[in-house]
């Protein structure tokens, strides 16, 4: 049987390395990577339940790889990640053309699980506990780990990688499904994150991005405890090693010790993603978030005092249940005071099972939402522009990542094309080069930016 394997991908950063960490495994199985679901013998994608767009997203793609399914009955069809873990059973019933649903805790047993299916064995359905089906330690383990080596073949840039430090989430936001598709919180041990660090510098890899949900609530308590701060000053000295991030932070948890760490660690980037979600104490409340708005400007002081250079971004869902003007005009005066380089703004999507679908209803128009929404990216667009405005004229360091969206459609003759890369702060860099600069870390001086972009020339 030929093994041509084609994986799409929606969702967050989690959801693109635990695709790369499938795609690593089925390449060492003796797959090859395609580039559409034509040409390819087994096509999976790997899902998000975060809101009801993403999953119509993935329902109207299977729905057009009906055709090809009937035509090519032998062309494996699978689905993985949360919208495996939601809908379970409820997929084959909506697509019977797919042969496997395998939820985000049984990522490791795909090889097998698609060996079984070549041998006539479909359709299959492999997906974790729920949360309320067993004791935590049961729920725990059946969200199976998956960890296996590292391939440069796999990842969006060989110079670049994104390394899981904690599982699950424990907070429930009201809105949000996360903690029953993913599970309990469960940190990973950190010498293990740290051999997997070392093992990534030595290939090459030069960034490294820490993923978490609640990332900096991370705690390794077997003997002496330690923390994402700890965690950062064994990481920072990993020879080769030159760029740390670390993404999502709560609120709740950004601790004195983190910001100093940030502050003091040479390769830890000046960059903080922390969701404020609302500028509402009652919208805040209702969707138990654990802060007040006074709370979170607190938080934004002390990161702005403890680190001057720091760049902050957020998220923010407007019309939450129960939004009224005042509310939304408590979350625009938040957005302006935050200064953020960049804010996710998402309109309220409700999500089966979670505390906010069973508690309120979904009573802000969708018109609404949508002039929320527009108003606050206007705003933040503004707010954006801003910040980067004071970079024109400057020099900066950039990770060169390769060539850019434009660059990728120019010919690729060794010459010139344009190029992208980020800033240690995560802003986004394009200007002319030779696409074999990607991978080195050099200054490029800023000529023009606009809200999302910088653009500039190599001195
Ligand atoms: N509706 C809209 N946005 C949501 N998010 C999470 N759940 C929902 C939902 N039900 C947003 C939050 C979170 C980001 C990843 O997605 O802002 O921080
Ligand atoms: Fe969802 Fe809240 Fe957990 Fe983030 S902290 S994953 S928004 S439940």
């Amino acid at each position: 049987m030929s093994k041509r394997l084609y994986i799409q991908t929606v969702g967050c950063q989690m959801n693109v390395l635990d695709s790369e960490l499938v795609a690593a495994d089925l390449l060492r199985a003796g797959y090859e990577l395609v580039d559409s679901p034509r040409k390819a013998d087994t096509i999976l994608f790997n899902t998000c339940s975060v809101r009801q767009h993403a999953e119509d997203k993935i329902y109207s793609a299977l729905g057009r790889l009906k055709r090809i399914k009937d035509r090519h009955p032998q062309k494996i069809v699978g689905v993985l990640g949360c919208m495996a873990q939601k809908d379970r059973q409820g997929i084959f019933h909506r697509a019977p053309h797919v042969d496997l649903v395998v939820g985000p805790g049984q990522l490791g047993r795909l090889p097998a699980l698609l060996e079984r299916i070549a041998a006539g064995e479909g359709p299959l359905l492999e997906v974790s506990l729920d949360r309320n089906a067993g004791n935590r330690v049961s729920v725990q383990q059946s969200f199976e780990r998956h960890d296996p080596l590292r391939i440069a073949e796999t990842r969006p840039t060989p110079y670049q990688a994104m390394v899981r430090i904690m599982f699950g989430c424990d907070k429930f936001c009201t809105y949000c499904v996360v903690p029953s598709v993913r599970g309990p919180e469960q940190s990973r041990p950190a010498e293990e994150i740290e051999a997997e660090v070392r093992g990534l510098a030595d290939q090459g890899c030069l960034e490294v991005t820490l993923l978490g949900q609640t990332v900096n609530s991370y705690r390794d308590d077997r003997g002496r405890k330690l923390r994402l701060a700890d965690l950062l000053l064994r990481l920072d000295a990993v020879e080769g090693l030159r760029r740390l991030k670390f993404v999502t932070n709560h609120p709740r948890h950004v601790s004195d010790e983190l910001l100093q760490a940030v502050r003091d660690l040479p390769k830890v980037s000046p960059y903080l993603h922390v969701p404020a979600q609302s500028g509402s104490d009652r919208i805040l409340r209702r969707m138990k978030r654990g802060y007040t708005a006074e709370a979170y400007r607190e938080m934004l002081c002390r990161i702005r005092e403890t680190i001057p250079e720091v760049a902050i971004t957020s998220d923010f869902i407007v019309g939450f249940p129960g939004e009224t003007d005042e509310d939304f005009d408590r979350t625009i005066a938040l957005l302006r005071e935050g200064r953020f380089k960049n804010s996710f703004i998402f309109k309220y999507s409700p999500r089966p099972k979670t505390k906010a679908v069973e508690l309120y209803a979904d009573d802000v128009p969708d018109e609404v939402k949508r002039r929320r929404n527009n108003e606050l990216l206007a705003i933040q667009n503004a707010i954006s522009l801003r910040d980067n405005q004071p970079l024109v004229g400057r020099s900066v360091e950039i990770l060169v990542e390769g060539p850019s969206k434009a660059g990728r459609k120019q010919p690729d003759n060794g010459h010139v094309v344009q190029l992208g890369g980020r800033t240690v702060d995560d802003r986004i860099v394009v200007f002319d080069g030779p696409p074999r600069l990607a991978g080195q870390i050099l200054a490029v001086e800023i000529e023009k930016v606009d809200a999302f972009t910088l653009f500039g020339r190599i001195r």
